[in-house]
């Protein structure tokens, strides 16, 4: 998400003659685009701009704003909080970013923090400033309006809003046309992602169908989706076009009703189980990936089994997994204790990483001896001699390198495996 918004940014900037360096000796502005889901993401926010403070005293005039959900959150306390910032941006802002630059420039404090209900940022045509060539993402909806309990999202990036479905379809042909071969659509929930135009109404399910009819070679993914929201149509939609990729991101969060309900996920053990057998007879080959948090308020050795058992009964083929962090003003910090003690928390992690190691490393051995196509991305980062691709399950396979190059399709019989990576020879 926060990469796709510093496309944004970029094509903004890119408008009134910025152009972007890695380099942040040579620059003039830097901007730092934050998160806040949790406080971990904002400690190291802060750490960056002690390194840009110093910066900023050997240059001066250099500018350094800050963007995203942790300007939203913090608003005017961060221009109080840290001194040198000069700029401060919510998501919604972006476009007055010229406005707030010039502000800037004459030496006064710039700020936007107003969230709008509309802003989808449709006509901006994201610049790829630092990209592959291959994959891109493409931003379909901003916003959520589900309240997680644990989560700040709805706080920071306001209500939910999709975009115009035609500027997405042509924002993906020309992607396409320009060479690439793979594009993220990407929401908080695709799943709710909903637009009426002249007369015609597309819900996920009608538009990542007409994405995937661009180009049989366009390959399509998308993140993420609420399990609750998951319907059998847009799973047999997926079925359905062999260029929609085979791997869906199912954030479970925990495996326990109490904790479900508290959360506010609104669906319960029994209905996600239910949403990843539908996957299995939809969708037999199928990896799904998933979000948990240890630790929630009140969790106890029970929801943790709950969770580990649920992990085991699924299979997860990856999985992303956080120690539950109370972030200010959100529903459960207002209403529920943040009681697990530290340790508690860290143990019960350590237990979920090790169990889904265990599961992804199961996953890919089911994979040796496969034939996966595999879209040629990269030189692999230990040898020259090898390339990196995924498949469409989403997991990474290094082969040889021969006569391919990023964006080629291969076909490649999968050797051997750890717990994080297919290697493979070409067929
Ligand atoms: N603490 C820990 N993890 C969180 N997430 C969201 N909010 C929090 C929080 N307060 C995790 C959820 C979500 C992912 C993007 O981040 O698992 O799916
Ligand atoms: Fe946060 Fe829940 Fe919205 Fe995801 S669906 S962004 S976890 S509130």
């Amino acid at each position: 998400m926060n990469f796709s918004d510093s496309e944004i940014v970029a094509s903004v900037l890119s408008d009134i003659d910025y152009c972007s360096t890695k380099n942040a000796d040579e620059a003039d502005i830097v901007f730092v685009n934050t998160c806040s889901i949790r406080e971990h993401a904002e400690q190291r926010v802060r750490n960056r701009l002690r390194e840009l403070k110093l910066l900023k005293k050997q240059k001066p005039l250099l500018l350094i704003g800050l963007l995203g959900c942790m300007a939203e959150r913090l608003k005017t306390k961060l221009l109080d909080e840290e001194k040198c910032i000069d700029i401060v941006a919510g998501p919604d802002a972006y476009r007055n970013l010229p406005d707030l630059i010039r502000t800037a420039i004459e030496g006064k404090k710039a700020i936007n923090v107003f969230l709008s209900p509309e802003e989808t940022y449709a006509d901006i045509s994201p610049l790829r400033y630092e990209n592959n060539g291959i994959s891109a993402f493409i931003s379909i909806m901003r916003g959520c309006e589900n309240f997680c309990s644990y989560c700040v999202v709805p706080y920071t990036r306001g209500k939910e809003r999709s975009r115009n479905a035609e500027t997405i379809i042509n924002e993906a042909t020309e992607l396409y046309k320009n060479g690439f071969r793979e594009i993220t659509l990407l929401g908080q929930n695709v799943n709710s992602f909903k637009c009426q135009e002249n007369g015609l109404f597309f819900d996920f399910p009608a538009l990542i169908e007409k994405v995937a009819l661009i180009n049989s070679s366009l390959r399509i993914r998308f993140a993420t989706s609420h399990p609750k929201d998951m319907s059998d149509e847009l799973l047999k939609v997926i079925a359905k076009y062999p260029n929609i990729c085979k791997s869906i991101h199912l954030p479970l969060q925990s495996g326990s009703n109490n904790i479900l309900e508290l959360m506010n996920r609104k669906y319960s053990r029994d209905w996600y189980m239910n949403r990843i057998e539908s996957i299995r007879k939809y969708i037999p080959e199928c990896a799904v990936s998933t979000d948990i948090i240890s630790g929630f308020c009140s969790e106890t050795e029970i929801d943790h089994k709950d969770t580990l058992s649920l992990m085991e009964w699924a299979g997860f083929d990856h999985a992303y997994m956080f120690k539950y962090s109370e972030r200010p003003d959100t529903l459960a910090s207002k209403k529920y204790k943040d009681d697990v003690p530290e340790e508690v928390k860290s143990r019960r992690l350590q237990e979920i990483i090790d169990l889904q190691h265990s599961l992804s490393h199961k996953s890919n051995k089911k994979d040796v001896g496969k034939v996966f196509e595999v879209l040629v991305e990269n030189e692999s980062r230990r040898s020259k001699d090898f390339l990196s691709g995924r498949n469409s399950q989403n997991k990474v396979i290094i082969f040889p390198r021969k006569d391919f190059i990023p964006g080629d399709y291969v076909n490649i019989k999968v050797s051997r495996c750890t717990s994080a990576t297919l290697f493979g020879e070409i067929v």
